[in-house]
């Protein structure tokens, strides 16, 4: 240190005064976003929020965190703080929000090289705003000045929400299948992603001026492009209450292509149809001045839907109108197609889910009942008469998923039409790791039992093993005769004929790691007759395998009972 010169805190560029003024004016706007869940702190060191007992039986902390990224900087250069805080809450709140999740307490982190009272403030001002659109108790905060680390003037923020979901109502792709209906609810502008490429777009400020309006816009450009992100929270309590809610997506970063997947299970995929709504007029500005493919626009930017959500389709119309009812607009959009990837579409034509009793929505609660996947590449016959012992009360499963390698095989038709999750699972649609998404997809619907049902494909030992006497397979012929790799289909009945044995028959057996080899649960034999054709031997053996392939399973799921 030279001669008089006195180093303190505020010479380094921490002013503490400057601070305890700054913390003075925050306080009462913190305040403002008091709840009736809010707590007066005890002490200052943490933020506390009461879980009403009442509202919750089984509550589920969800937590998240974001920032505003480059959007801050038009935030600078207009020096229009009023929207950006409104925008740090939205990134948390509404990923909260797709869980179902009521969000209830936010904590903010802005740092900056120096403080400055006006423009911090509105920030802070702005943050409450988002906490008050939210339902969030600002509990906490930071504000961290760091001389020389942050260029002059700039900050950066930073947010955290909590939320609590009751248990059994987290919102989850789980829910989700085949045939439900895809709204999407407008967003209010380009919210807070893409803006590395947005600024690039505008970057010439002789040409985009930002207190002047783009052709065809009535509002300035900067106006428009710090138009806070929504906040979701009515819409989804609206959507909430309306009930056949399954599962949601915040568009961010990434756009639908990159948000929606993530509402859904791996195996199913989305039909999106083109127009179905409208694109706000910034984005087509954007695509034009920029040169920009549509590809790149859907991948970057939310295009005018920034939150959607997957409805069962006999409750759509009831959530679409108690949307529209708290003066919201919704879209039906697409909906959830059984063939895993995103397509757009001409047309809105979903399959038709029906819930019946085999289906695994009327049976999802119930926890007595085993819950069967079944398997198969052709036809699907013995599936359905797997489904007409359910709905006779005779078979206690529920069919949680029919599984096939072969896109065109019927019995994903009939499991559709059925409102059964159908799922198209071969060495196309996931090369190389079949048989592990074959047991992603068993792990998903929960499977207790795997039921072979003209499957052409021999299971891997690791299901083998995971699912080790639990798995079953129904052959025409009596085995061990007439078995092994080959014999399937007419195949079995055509060398049944040649050897001129006088019976066939049908066999029910647990798989083993080899074909045709496990253990032989039932058999029923089938007469062959004089002048049999494979086809006319064929029909007989099926009646039988229609008739005992439910008495065995059922026999086999529920031991011990009558
Ligand atoms: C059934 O006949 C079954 O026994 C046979 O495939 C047919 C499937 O018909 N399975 C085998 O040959 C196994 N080796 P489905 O699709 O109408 O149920």
């Amino acid at each position: 240190m030279k001669g008089s010169e006195r180093l303190d805190y505020k010479a380094a560029g921490v002013d503490i005064d400057l601070a305890d003024e700054f913390i003075r004016r925050i306080g009462p706007v913190a305040a403002s976003t008091r709840t009736d869940l809010s707590m007066d702190a005890i002490g200052s060191f943490a933020g506390m929020i009461r879980l009403d007992g009442n509202r919750w039986r089984e509550p589920v902390l969800v937590a998240c965190t974001d920032g505003v990224g480059t959007k801050l900087k038009l935030a600078f250069e207009t020096g229009d703080h009023s929207g950006i805080g409104i925008d740090l809450v939205a990134m948390s709140v509404n990923d909260l929000l797709v869980t179902g999740a009521t969000p209830v307490a936010f904590l903010d982190y802005l740092a900056t090289s120096r403080l400055e009272l006006e423009n911090h403030t509105a920030v802070i001002e702005s943050i409450a705003e988002g906490c008050r659109q939210s339902g969030c108790a600002l509990v906490g905060g930071e504000t961290a000045e760091l001389p020389g680390f942050y260029s002059a003037r700039e900050y950066d923020l930073a947010g955290f929400a909590l939320g609590v979901v009751e248990k059994s109502e987290i919102l989850s792709p789980d829910n989700v299948i085949a045939g439900d209906w895809i709204i999407g609810i407008p967003s209010d502008g380009i919210h807070s992603n893409g803006y590395s490429l947005v600024r690039k777009i505008f970057e010439d400020r002789n040409r985009f001026p930002l207190d002047q309006p783009l052709r065809g816009m009535k509002e300035p450009l900067g106006r428009v492009l710090l138009k806070p992100t929504r906040i979701y929270r009515p819409e989804l309590a609206a959507a909430l209450a309306a009930g056949g809610l399954k599962s949601a997506a915040h568009i961010t970063g990434g756009g639908i292509p990159g948000n929606l997947p993530r509402a859904i299970p791996k195996h199913l995929g989305i039909c999106l149809v083109e127009h179905s709504w409208p694109v706000p007029e910034i984005f087509r500005q954007m695509q034009d001045i920029g040169e920009i493919e549509d590809q790149e626009m859907y991948r970057t930017f939310n295009m005018g839907l920034g939150m959607m959500l997957v409805v069962s389709p006999d409750r759509a119309h009831a959530l679409i109108q108690s949307l529209e009812g708290g003066g919201y607009s919704a879209h039906v959009v697409g909906w959830i197609d059984a063939e895993p990837g995103l397509r757009r579409v001409k047309k809105f034509d979903p399959p038709t889910p029906v819930t019946g009793k085999c289906g695994s929505i009327g049976t999802r609660k119930s926890t007595a009942i085993p819950r069967i996947a079944v398997l198969g590449s052709g036809r699907g016959s013995n599936m359905e008469s797997l489904c007409e012992a359910i709905d006779r009360d005779d078979l206690h499963a529920s069919i949680a998923c029919v599984i096939s390698n072969n896109s065109k095989a019927f019995i994903l038709e009939r499991a559709r039409c059925r409102g059964i999750p159908a799922v198209h699972l071969s060495g196309k649609t996931h090369p190389g790791n079949e048989s592990s998404a074959l047991q992603d997809v068993l792990k998903h619907y929960r499977i207790d039992a795997i039921v072979l049902a003209g499957y052409m494909k021999k299971l891997s030992p690791e299901i083998v093993e995971e699912y080790r006497d639990r798995i079953f397979n129904i052959h025409p012929a009596l085995l061990p005769a007439f078995g092994g790799p080959g014999m399937y289909g007419m195949n079995v009945h055509r060398a049944v004929l040649r050897s001129g044995a006088v019976f066939s028959g049908v066999t029910v057996h647990r798989v083993d790691e080899d074909y045709d080899t496990g253990y032989i649960v039932a058999q029923r034999v089938v007469q062959v007759l004089p002048g049999d054709s494979p086809e006319m031997l064929a029909a007989r053996v099926l009646k039988q395998e229609h008739d005992l392939y439910w008495r065995v399973l059922e026999k086999a799921l529920h031991p011990g009972s009558a």
